[in-house]
Formats: C-alpha cells, structure tokens, sequence
C-alpha cells in the first residue's frame, strides 16, 4: 500500500468516526464502535482497547478472536507503551523483548497509548498476520484517533 492510498484510508476513518462518536453514551459503548470500524477499514487480525485499572491494563471491546484478559504494566508491547508514555510499532513480534502473544498468528503490531485528564486511561492496540504492517503514518493517525477518545 502507498503512503497515498494509506492516507486516504485514515481520511475516511476520521471522517466515518466524527459522525459516529457520542460523548453522550458511555466510553465502552463509544470503544465498541471505534473497534468495528477499524475493523472493518484497516482489516487487522485483532484490534481493541486495553484500559487502565491500578497496575494492570483490563480487556476491554475489541474486534477479533479472544484475547488476553489482563497485563501488567510494564509488561507485553501494551504494558511497555503505558509504562513508557509512547505509541510503540513493533515491525516483528517475535524480535520485541517480552511479547505477549494472545494468537500465534500475530506477527506485527502497533499500540497507542489514550490519555484522559494527562493519565494513561488505557491503550488501542492492533494485531497484524503480516510482518512490518505499521509506520509513522499509522503512529499519526492512529494517536489522532486516540486524541477523540480522551473526552469519553
Ligand atoms: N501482544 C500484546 C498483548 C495483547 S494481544 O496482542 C491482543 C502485548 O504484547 O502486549
């Protein structure tokens, strides 16, 4: 895919998302649709929202097979982004120190950290089957995605 055709793909999620996003429903109701559409338009393996609670990231509405119910901070490439602050791309979940594999079909991912009141409220996360699926555009779009979720 072209940095080009990517764009256009993140044009229309924003697009799609500022009609459906209701900061009158409750989050999970709001997460839920973030997750179908995703889905649906970037097609991962998996994608979801982790959300913060004392030290562990709790699965919250995801789009996908079933996946791990908790991480600690710290821990995984999910607990990694909470702890350090930071979206992090991993090219190859194989070669990421502590890797959490909730499927062994998973083989890149990006993780978005999603702030509310400048804390970690939790984390978008997204599996891919293929190698090297994410770059700086996905970071870009992605974390602008995320910046609508801090008013929930
Ligand atoms: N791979 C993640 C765990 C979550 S699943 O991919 C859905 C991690 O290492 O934190």
């Amino acid at each position: 895919m072209t940095p080009s055709e990517k764009n256009k793909i993140y044009e229309n999620i924003h697009l799609q998302w500022s009609g459906l996003i209701d900061v009158n429903v409750p989050w999970y109701s709001n997460l839920s649709n973030a997750a179908a559409l995703l889905m649906k338009e970037l097609n991962p393996w998996w994608v979801g929202f982790y959300l913060t609670r004392e030290n562990y990231l709790y699965l919250g509405p995801f789009q996908g097979p079933t996946a791990c119910t908790l991480i600690q901070k710290g821990r995984g490439v999910c607990g990694t982004a909470w702890n350090n602050n930071q979206t992090i791309i991993v090219p190859d979940v194989h070669k990421f120190p502590g890797h959490i594999a909730c499927s062994e079909v998973s083989n890149s991912e990006i993780v978005v950290p999603i702030k509310k009141n400048n804390e970690i409220w939790g984390v978008l996360d997204i599996d891919s089957a293929d190698f090297n699926t994410f770059d700086e555009i996905d970071a870009r779009e992605l974390e602008k995605f995320c910046a609508t979720l801090s008013n929930l």
